[in-house]
């Protein structure tokens, strides 16, 4: 029998630690949108530095910095190249259109990245009736797809292929890429014009996303982030946990690949049918297609263990600071009684 739930839903489930807790209590704050806020100031800077951007803005959500970044980057009309299942496109209820008034030119994305080729001629078609592509996103890592990565030699050659057009990096597990790979944050980031990170999901601060790029862009921001209603006041008391979770959690998420990895095997092992298609899940998201999702969830919640559907007939698992490797080990035997 369970005696403690082992809860896969998310990285966002992830308490503040004590130290968090205690740098909200003792964070010196300010009127940020005055400007006057020097711990938000000092969380954007380690922020902007970390990513090797020139500027930074703290803001609300991972889904507020996307939406940010669209109106900083395009205009009404605009059409978006991005891949099917990022977060940006099928997750945000709908908030490009409403917030941006742009449509997306749809990239597979299965695999997390897209074809390049695919890509240019996407670009290409531009012209006459045809919409006219001004800017890209990309997602890394890339949730839907089991957390995967981008090889660095494919984002490299992106800012050839955009030929002048804005690119943004949806970053919300940028240092899990980091991570994984071993390229530094510095070099994922150097081709997206703009990038944005969440700081509340396997960095384990209760608040908070960021956003990185050009000074001018980051002004912009700050504009568009007060229309949204996302300009905060003593914001400080965010910032501080967050900076502890941008400056103490990120080596810590070896843990959790790693711990994925453990209930990725059980589940190859277990399901040979999906086995192939977990190939090159690498970070802390194991995610699978199964027949009957609702039944599934239901009978692993049966055993204790929380996971969810990230999409009709696909189920998700996500490791963080609170699954240890005794939890791991616990889910992949359940996994393997199923
Ligand atoms: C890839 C990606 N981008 C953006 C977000 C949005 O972050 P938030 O939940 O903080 O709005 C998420 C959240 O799960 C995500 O996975």
């Amino acid at each position: 029998m369970a005696t403690t739930t082992i809860d896969l839903r998310s990285d966002t489930v992830t308490q503040p630690t004590p130290e968090m807790r205690q740098s909200a209590f003792e964070a010196i704050v300010g009127d940020d949108g005055m400007g006057e806020d020097p711990t938000v100031t000092l969380l954007e800077a380690s922020f902007a530095a970390r990513v090797g951007k020139e500027a930074a803005v703290f803001v609300p959500s991972g889904v507020m910095a996307n939406q940010i970044a669209l109106r900083i980057l395009t205009r009404p009309g605009d059409t978006v190249a991005a891949g099917r299942r990022q977060h940006v496109v099928g997750y945000e209820l709908g908030a490009a259109g409403r917030n941006a008034s742009i449509q997306f030119q749809i990239l597979d994305d299965a695999l997390g990245t897209f074809d390049l080729n695919e890509l240019v001629e996407v670009l290409e078609g531009d012209g006459y009736h045809l919409p006219s592509v001004t800017a890209l996103f990309v997602e890394n890592t890339h949730m839907a797809s089991g957390g995967r990565t981008w090889p660095i030699e494919q984002l490299r050659r992106l800012p050839e292929i955009a030929q002048g057009r804005p690119i943004h990096l949806d970053g919300a597990r940028l240092f899990n890429a980091e991570v994984a790979t071993g390229v530094s944050a510095v070099e994922i980031c150097a081709s997206a014009t703009t990038v944005s990170a969440c700081l509340s999901k396997g960095l384990s601060a209760p608040v908070g996303s960021v956003l990185a790029g050009p000074a001018e862009l980051m002004a912009e921001a700050r504009v568009e982030r007060k229309r949204l209603g996302g300009a905060m006041r003593q914001g400080g008391i965010i910032a501080a946990p967050a900076l502890l979770g941008l400056n103490t959690m990120v080596e810590r998420l070896a843990e959790d690949h790693r711990r994925a990895q453990i209930i990725r095997e059980a589940v190859a092992q277990r399901f040979p049918d999906v086995a192939a298609s977990l190939e090159g899940q690498a970070t802390n998201i194991v995610v699978f297609p199964h027949p009957e999702v609702p039944a599934l969830l239901a009978s692993l919640a049966s055993k204790g263990i929380l996971a969810g559907p990230v999409a009709p007939g696909v189920v998700r698992f996500v490791t963080h600071r609170h699954i240890d490797d005794a939890m791991a080990e616990q889910t992949a035997e359940v996994v393997l009684s199923l």
